[in-house]
């Protein structure tokens, strides 16, 4: 099998997460792109979905799945989204796709993170995979210098700004052995939004595709 179709098989199996009459709560790329066409096909049995990106929200409205403001949200029994990395305890590296403080948002709300991934994506210790960091524009330099100081090695992305008008840095060189208490010392650096460390608030479930079909892993 690809590995979109690796994808594709856990964007699908997602779906036996999904309660009918419910609004779900999307993630972003292309792991979370298959997850949407399965929801496209139970459109009439969901109420909508709350989506963490420009991107998804379109492929949702084109697929006639209403999107509603998190505003107009008091809960969500789920969130569904992909990852670039996962470790054993269920704890993620995200924002490959430049969405990661609203998917952090979504999945704050949410009761239940489902994380769908190919296992190309589990490792052992995060950090192989470059860190991203969303930062206020003016913060740039100041925060690259300070992710300099916690052992990375900042990569400002070229041509990126996020959904919020921000950028990203992504930090390379990091083997994160402690990813909570990383992920609490970069949040807490002035003009950081968010890093995409998913630590303190990790997945509930990863459904994980392989040659043997898909894996289901719970906390
Ligand atoms: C976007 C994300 C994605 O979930 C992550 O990058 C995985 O992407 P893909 O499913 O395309 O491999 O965090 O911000």
């Amino acid at each position: 099998m690809t590995q979109d179709e690796l994808k594709k098989a856990v964007g699908w199996a997602a779906l036996d997460y999904v309660t009918p009459g419910t609004i779900v709560g999307v993630g972003t790329g292309s792991t979370a792109a298959h997850f949407i066409d399965a929801l496209g096909s139970i459109k009439h049995q969901i109420e909508g979905a709350v989506s963490s990106s420009e991107a998804s929200t379109l492929k949702l409205k084109g697929l006639g799945i209403p999107v509603f403001d998190l505003n107009e949200v008091d809960a969500l029994a789920v969130y569904v989204d992909g990852a670039d990395e996962i470790n054993p305890q269920m704890q993620m590296i995200k924002g490959g796709g430049a969405a990661l403080t609203r998917e952090k948002i979504i999945a704050a709300v949410a009761d239940k993170f489902i994380c769908i991934a190919d296992a190309s994506k589990q490792v052992d210790v995060l950090g192989a995979f470059p860190l991203p960091v969303e930062v206020i524009p003016m913060a740039r330099s100041y925060v690259a210098r300070e992710l300099v100081k916690l052992g990375g090695l900042p990569e400002y992305r070229q041509q990126v700004v996020t959904d919020n008008g921000n950028i990203i840095l992504d930090v390379h060189n990091l083997s994160i052995v402690n990813p909570t208490e990383l992920e609490r010392a970069i949040n807490a650096l002035p003009g950081v939004v968010t890093v995409g460390l998913f630590a303190a608030r990790g997945a509930d479930v990863a459904l994980i595709g392989g040659p043997d079909g898909v894996k289901t892993i719970t906390k």
